[in-house]
């Protein structure tokens, strides 16, 4: 019988909760989101519930047509749902660049921006711009779409009078890096951890300079608990460790501090 961590957080929440409970009597309408690659796990979910609440959902996906049936299977839902859905393709800078772009030339506010995307252990290869493809999707990519798309948010943020958030999906495992923290080296072991780490200090170190300069956005890195979804289709520990995967951490969200 799984074991349930149920544990109240000083919000109030548990692990037993789910994002709906989290967001319950929230009103999102007239709220602008986007997400990487929603067409799976965490990301699926958060974009689901976001439409729930009324919040326009841009779904930043590699696989367009995938991100489309997403997108169906969330308006059958929830019809009133407005969603859109754009192609984006973290490995490439230049993919990155075209989304910000289109994304600004469409005139749209911006919210809310979730870096959700990740890998754990795909087999070694470069991306399109010559870095290691697991650094390059976790973290090159996501830095280069937030600084590209910071000027959207800010003059969101200002002419609204309403805080903007940027949410990096990080992990625990940012612990688990090499010992002279970000470093140039491969190591299978340590690659995913030290791209967490870069998350987690980018999202520091641009609190740091936001909150220097008054903007009212504010930065998040986080944990999203432990839960069994595509992300261990490239990792033999998580994939055969289903049980650990089942002791019910699935719908914990830990921040770290980052403001
Ligand atoms: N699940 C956990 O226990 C756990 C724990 C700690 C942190 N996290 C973090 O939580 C986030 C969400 O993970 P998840 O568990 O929901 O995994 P998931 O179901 O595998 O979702 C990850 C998504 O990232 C996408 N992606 C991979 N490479 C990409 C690229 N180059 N460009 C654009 N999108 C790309 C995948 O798209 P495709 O389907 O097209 O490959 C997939 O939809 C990740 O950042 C992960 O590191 C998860």
């Amino acid at each position: 019988m799984p074991l349930l961590i149920a544990v109240k957080g000083k919000s109030g929440f548990s692990a037993r909760n789910t994002a709906e409970d989290v967001t319950k009597g929230i009103d999102g309408h007239g709220l602008t989101a986007i997400i990487t690659e929603p067409t799976s796990g965490i990301g699926l979910e958060t974009a689901r519930v976001l439409a729930l609440r009324g919040v326009h959902v841009v779904m930043a996906a590699r696989n367009v047509e995938a991100a489309a049936k997403c997108k169906e299977t969330i308006i059958k839902s929830c019809p009133s749902a407005t969603i859109d859905v754009m192609k984006l393709e973290l490995r490439s800078l230049k993919s990155v660049t075209n989304f910000a772009n289109e994304y600004i030339s469409m005139g749209l506010p911006l919210n809310i921006l979730i870096c959700n995307a990740g890998v754990t252990a795909p087999p070694v290869s470069l991306s399109k711009d010559g870095s290691e493809s697991r650094f390059a999707t976790n973290y090159l990519g996501h830095f280069h779409l937030t600084n590209l798309l910071l000027d959207t948010m800010k003059n969101t943020a200002k002419n609204w009078r309403r805080e903007g958030r940027i949410v990096l999906v990080s992990s625990e495992v940012h612990r688990l890096t090499y010992k002279g923290g970000i470093i140039g080296i491969y190591n299978s072991f340590y690659a995913y951890g030290q791209s967490k780490l870069a998350n987690t200090l980018h999202a520091k170190e641009l609190t740091r300079r936001l909150k220097e300069e008054g903007a009212d956005i504010t930065i998040n890195a986080l944990h999203p608990g432990i839960t069994e979804t595509s992300l261990s289709r490239h990792s033999n520990f998580m994939s055969s460790n289903h049980n650990f995967f089942h002791l019910g951490f699935s719908k914990t969200v830990i921040f770290f501090s980052c403001s």
